[in-house]
């Protein structure tokens, strides 16, 4: 992945200053990623930023519905928003740019103390054009349409159209250039996404003739030897999955392009989403998992990870939207989009109290950056729907220890436990504690069948980061916690010292509850009110 690599900045800094263009803003001061201990985290004005998300409906970007749901965003206790900036919203007519609804959303976020992930709709939307102005709707001829196996035009712009990338990459030129702009000195804007749910739907690839011709030509000597294959004809080079692996090469190239266009005039980071499929991610269940069919084809799904980050390195990470239920489906998608060339960001997931839970995996077991439920504003009212209580309050608990969890995430100390239908209880294992984590407190114990025990949705979830060598702060709701020097320790047994309640205020841990007595004993009880704690601890 691309890390801020501040000579590199420094040399488009004097490069720029040379050519005699203002600098308003310094890079090094732009959000940015940057390694720190064992994770690579989100910068954002000097320090780890981690996104407490949530994204707006499809329909939700006008500055109207958006203000709408400010109420929503506090209630949600999130810190970021993702919105959709749709192409035919800021150049209905060619050449034209039309930036005030766009301003009006990032001054109201701003105003309400939020961060924001504009999504930029263009090309693509979720393997298909529909987000585009109705210039480029109407004129197949510039625009050309991927034509399907059978030579038909599908509704989707393909991605050799050379025409189509130059007009979508001016849009979103354009568009950086505004937000630099209008941005480019309070960063309520921290990351972009380019396009949605890339790629083609309908068809693995275009079957024109012109790219016929190039299907049958070689792939690319660079990218042959960055995956490490001997070079050949796609067919020669990928076999069965030639199709999908050249959509994805011509896909990625198309999108880096539009990404590089944008950093050139304002680098903020950049990344793409991702519809799940193939190796067992795809939700669809009920039908063959194919590229093109059951999920769009070339898009940056897990297998061709490896491909886009080749193609694309201009694309500084690659992340997944998630709605699958089963934590352990949930657990390998997050795994899959893990690496050390890409922090993990949930960029949509599910809501409900099921969801819940996942946040406190993907930020304990996953080191994410963020993770963000879609749909926030749904709902006709103006109170926060019910599927987001549970996320709500995870954001609570959480959103005053987020430099400590930060700090925890990239020294490694860090874990979480997470109820399951069939998992009761979990342990942990820090260096001198084990932790023993039961998800059945109380009133629910685990003596009892799973299927008599299991009458509402599994949501214990705990966060447990080491502090120091005996202390701990722990997140957690609907969850008992007991611990115990590991195996072969002089000691036997562990004890409670002291176990605080409370928040973080500016950095400062400041107690709300003293917890003692009976309330640490037999083990610490985290209620489905949840709470945040700090634990000190002996051995004896
Ligand atoms: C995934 C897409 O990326 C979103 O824009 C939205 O359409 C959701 N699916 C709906 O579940």
């Amino acid at each position: 992945m691309k890390i801020l690599n501040l000579s590199f900045h420094a040399m488009l800094c004097s490069l720029a200053l040379a050519a005699g263009r203002a600098q308003t803003t310094p890079f090094s001061t732009l959000p940015h990623f940057e390694k720190r201990g064992a994770v690579t985290q989100l910068i954002v004005d000097g320090k780890p930023f981690i996104i407490l998300g949530g994204q707006v409906g499809n329909p939700a970007g006008s500055p109207e519905r958006m203000e709408r749901a400010w109420p929503l965003f506090k209630a949600l206790n999130a810190n970021t928003i993702e919105f959709p900036i749709y192409w035919e919203q800021i150049e209905p007519e060619e050449g034209k740019f039309d930036f005030r609804g766009v301003d009006q959303i990032i001054r109201g976020l701003r105003s309400q103390g939020l961060r924001a992930i504009p999504l930029w709709f263009g090309t693509y939307k979720n393997g298909a054009m529909d987000y585009v102005p109705a210039w480029v709707k109407a004129d197949p001829k510039r625009f050309p349409r991927v034509l399907d196996y059978g030579g038909r035009p599908i509704r989707v712009l393909s991605p050799h159209g050379q025409a189509t990338l130059g007009a979508d990459r001016r849009a979103y030129t354009e568009l950086m250039k505004h937000l630099k702009e209008i941005d480019g000195n309070d960063h309520t804007v921290i990351l972009m996404q380019v396009e949605n749910e890339s790629g083609v739907l309908g068809s693995v690839r275009d079957y024109s003739p012109e790219v016929a011709q190039l299907f049958n030509g070689p792939v690319p000597a660079a990218l042959v030897t960055a995956l490490k294959k001997p070079p050949g004809t796609w067919k020669e080079v990928f076999g069965s999955r030639a199709e999908e692996m050249f959509t994805g090469y011509h896909l990625a190239s198309y999108i880096n392009a539009i990404s590089h266009a944008g950093k050139e005039v304002y680098p903020l980071p950049t990344f793409v989403n991702v519809w799940m499929g193939g190796e067992g991610t795809n939700d669809r269940f009920l039908e063959f998992d194919r590229p093109g069919d059951s999920y769009p084809s070339g898009g940056p799904q897990s297998h061709m990870i490896s491909l886009w980050k080749a193609t694309a390195p201009d694309i500084d990470l690659i992340g997944p939207d998630i709605y699958h239920q089963a934590p352990s489906i949930y657990r390998l998608i997050l795994s899959r989009y893990t690496r050390p060339d890409n922090p993990l960001l949930v960029v949509e997931t599910g809501r409900g109290g099921v969801f819940a839970r996942f946040c406190f995996m993907a930020l304990g077991d996953f080191s994410a950056i963020g993770f963000s439920p879609f749909g926030v504003d749904a709902g006709p009212g103006s109170e926060l729907s019910a599927g987001f209580t549970d996320m709500a309050a995870n954001y609570r608990i959480l959103k005053s220890a987020l430099p400590a969890i930060a700090d925890l995430q990239a020294s490694g100390k860090l874990q979480a436990a997470i109820e399951d239908e069939f998992i009761p209880g979990r342990n942990l294992y820090f260096d001198r504690y084990d932790v023993l984590v039961r998800f059945r407190p109380p009133g629910r114990t685990s003596s009892q069948p799973p299927a008599a025990a299991n009458t509402a949705v599994p949501s214990g979830r705990v966060l447990i980061g080491q502090l120091g060598p005996d202390e701990f702060l722990i997140a957690g709701f609907n969850a008992a916690l007991d611990f115990k020097p590991p195996m072969g320790s002089e000691q036997t047994a562990a004890q409670c010292l002291l176990v605080e309640e409370g928040v973080y205020e500016n950095g400062a841990w400041k107690r709300t509850q003293l917890r003692n007595g009976d309330q640490t004993t037999p083990g610490l009880v985290f209620s489905s009110e949840g709470a945040l704690i700090r634990v000190k601890l002996m051995r004896y």
